[in-house]
């Protein structure tokens, strides 16, 4: 069973990180021969599907190679400096498992598979440009809103600065020239705004049922050990948004999302746009919290004025007729004006995305 669900995880990566693929067949393999991985696995046999064991297992490892205790495995990582070699690679998978078995199992055991791109934060910027500049259109407004941004499932909290990135557009730099984290956005089409308007987020807020807290090394290995270890790009991105994090930190609130979000809409505040964001979250939420996340919105919505608009804006994965194939989609509702807008779609780490606005039913 548990050899079967690593067999399900290494499918998931087999095009896009061979090293996690051939890692995740080979424990398999070692699983269902009763070797080291079942003893590394011991206590998780019965884990549902959608606590990703394997996934779990793959990054306990990278953990010991990003903290430089397995030297062997770390001469196969590129995120620590190394160059994978497939047919050797478990090899030297297995001498850590075998050197560090209970440090391991501790790790599978008592960890959730934890991630936070902050590549999503350019569709974020684009559309929190979007959703400013219609807002104030709406309210019969020259400037622009301020924004109070809530994040429900903000994770470690990466995704809450989009206004301090510098994305490079057409040869110029939009949000903040001097941000020490640069994106290019890898953009088709633009937004229909103007762009080099100063974004201003005066307030800035996240809940998690899992937070991490990215000011510590151990939250910083911990969402780095979920970046598959031959996607270095993913990875240097991540290095410089958890930097970034620790000159502005914004805390994460441990709490389920409607829970919080009740709290933080109770009241609405003039003169800002309240902005409730989340991505990558829904198909986790149980029925009940999506229900109640709902009725909790629609509640602020009836109670949003033209001087204390209210915007939901999500990047979310939808289906599409392509078989088994999904589209992140970028989606803008404001109340009290009754917009409602596809503003564009991407892959799911917000890195390319076609802007293309659309009415959204
Ligand atoms: C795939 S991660 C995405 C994190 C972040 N939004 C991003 O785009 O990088 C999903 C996050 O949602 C959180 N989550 C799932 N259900 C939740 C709920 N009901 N309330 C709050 N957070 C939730 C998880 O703990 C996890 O951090």
């Amino acid at each position: 069973m548990l050899a079967e669900l690593f067999l399900d995880a290494s499918r998931a990566c087999e095009a896009r990180s061979p090293l996690t693929h051939t890692l995740l067949v080979s424990a398999a393999a070692d699983l269902a021969r009763g070797g080291v991985t079942a003893r590394v696995m011991a206590g998780a046999e019965c884990d549902r599907h959608g606590t990703v064991p394997g996934l779990r297992f793959a990054g306990a490892l990278h953990r010991l190679v990003l903290e430089g205790r397995a030297p062997e495995l770390a001469e196969h990582y590129p995120t620590a400096g190394g160059e994978p070699r497939l047919d050797t690679l478990w090899d030297a998978a297995l001498t850590v498992l075998h050197e560090h078995t209970d440090e391991l199992r501790t790790l599978v055991t008592t960890t959730v598979v934890q991630t936070n791109e902050p590549g999503r934060s350019a569709p974020l910027f684009g559309g929190l440009q979007t959703a400013t500049h219609l807002a104030a259109a709406e309210a019969g407004r020259r400037a622009t809103f301020p924004v109070r941004l809530l994040e429900v499932g903000a994770s470690g909290g990466l995704n809450l600065r989009p206004h301090r990135i510098a994305y490079r557009v057409d040869g110029t730099t939009l949000g903040d020239p001097g941000s020490p984290f640069t994106l290019d956005p890898g953009w088709t089409g633009r937004p229909p705004v103007d762009l080099t308007h100063p974004l201003r987020l005066v307030r800035r807020a996240g809940c998690d049922l899992d937070p991490v807290d990215v000011s510590t090394e151990d939250g910083r290995l911990h969402l780095s050990s979920f970046v598959w270890a031959d996607q270095v790009a993913r990875f240097e991105r991540l290095q410089a948004a958890v930097a970034l994090a620790r000159l502005d930190p914004v805390p994460v609130r441990q709490a389920t999302g409607p829970e919080w979000l009740a709290g933080q809409l109770a009241r609405p505040e003039r003169d800002v746009l309240t902005v409730v964001w989340h991505s990558v979250v829904w198909q986790y939420a149980s029925p009940a919290d999506r229900a109640m996340g709902r009725a909790i919105l629609a509640d602020a919505a009836a109670r949003a004025t033209p001087k204390a608009p209210l915007a939901l804006l999500v990047f979310e994965p939808r289906r599409t007729h392509t078989a088994g194939r999904y589209e992140f989609r970028l989606l803008l509702k404001l109340w009290p004006a009754g917009l409602s807008l596809r503003l564009g779609t991407g892959v799911g780490h917000g890195i390319p995305f076609t802007w293309d606005t659309q009415p959204w039913d």
